[in-house]
């Protein structure tokens, strides 16, 4: 039987991407950029935020010496911002580690922060062209479905059978190739809910097809019900219409983003800082799905009772949007000024 490489590499030369902004380069720096902003994200949505993410930042240099403030604007709306951190602390330590320059063995790829086993994979398989195998989720799906493998890989038995496949099938040559069809089939054919069999050059080989079961694989995680939270967010609005954002600490959901003030219960007037503020409307409510919980924002427009300038330096902002002002917005906080401007 042929492996999965085989055929890919053939069906890659017509029916998959090559022109896509960080194909056709060597430089681990803009391919690195380009998978940490493709986990979790789609193709379409991520080539607007790269081509800024680079003009901002053309060389790790450059991304290394930009405050945090900066990353995160750039990054404001793409989500997972846990990522944005990371790729900025891991290019703090590639300037001080490595002088500057990506690293190029896959240990120390895998030793900076939000690169795991299979980003470190892609990344010096498009960059130098070392063989190894990568497992995201569109590899895993091809791979659950071609060899008929059971269970959630979730599960650390399925992953480490998983991962024994993607390397069965790495090709020793054209491995840069080979990763790119196989992420460009697992997106574009082999997709989660509709894949065209018809068109398939797996389809003799594989065993979902076979047997009738591409609907059923991959089996997804076994069902728990998400919880929803709830939060109300002041829209504190002053005479000039800006509003007050504060910054939230590096780490959690919505680490090093500018939020406006959240508490878990209401009174007539609420302290934010050094600032008091009056409730003056309760809004409808927003609702958010993160990928653990839902969110229920209850939105209350607010008025400061001071002057503007008792916000704390570095921490509290008045912000209007559209300003010149760098900041991170995670994307609810930018729709709900956006609604309440
Ligand atoms: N998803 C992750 N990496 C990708 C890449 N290099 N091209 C297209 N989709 C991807």
């Amino acid at each position: 039987m042929k492996l999965i490489s085989d055929h890919l590499l053939a069906w890659h030369k017509d029916h998959g991407r090559h022109d896509l902004p960080w194909q056709n380069t060597s430089d681990a720096y803009r391919i690195w950029v380009s998978e940490i902003m493709l986990q979790q994200t789609q193709v379409a949505t991520v080539i607007g935020y790269y081509e800024r993410f680079m003009l901002r930042f053309p060389k790790l240099s450059d991304l290394a010496a930009a405050p945090i403030d900066d990353v995160l604007h750039l990054w404001t709306g793409l989500g997972y911002y846990a990522r944005a951190r990371n790729l900025h602390k891991a290019a703090i330590t590639i300037v001080e580690k490595y002088g500057g320059v990506f690293p190029t063995h896959h240990e120390d790829v895998m030793a900076l922060p939000g690169i795991g086993k299979s980003t470190a994979g892609a990344i010096l398989s498009f960059s130098t062209q070392q063989r190894y195998p990568i497992l995201d989720g569109n590899v895993k799906r091809v791979l659950a479905r071609f060899y008929e493998v059971e269970g959630w890989y979730g599960k650390k038995s399925v992953e480490t059978k998983l991962w024994g496949l993607a390397d069965k099938n790495t090709p020793e040559n054209d491995v840069h190739i080979y990763t790119q069809a196989i992420m460009d089939f697992g997106a574009t054919l082999c997709t989660r809910s509709n894949p065209s069999c018809l068109l398939c050059p797996l389809s003799k080989d594989c065993k979902a097809n076979i047997h009738q079961r591409t609907a059923e694989l991959p089996h997804g995680k076994p069902k728990t019900k998400k919880p929803t939270k709830h939060t109300y967010m002041l829209l504190v609005k002053n005479a000039n219409d800006e509003f007050l954002l504060q910054k939230n600490p590096p780490s959690g959901i919505w680490g090093g983003l500018w939020c406006p003030p959240q508490k878990n219960s209401l009174s007539e007037t609420l302290n934010v800082g050094r600032l008091n503020v009056e409730k003056l409307e309760e809004l409808p409510i927003y609702k958010h799905t993160f990928s653990h919980y839902h969110l229920e924002i209850a939105p209350v427009l607010c008025r400061p009772e001071q002057h503007f300038n008792a916000v704390i330096e570095g921490q509290q902002t008045w912000y209007k949007l559209g300003s010149e002002q760098a900041l991170g917005l995670a994307a609810p906080v930018k729709a709900l000024l956006r609604k309440y401007s």
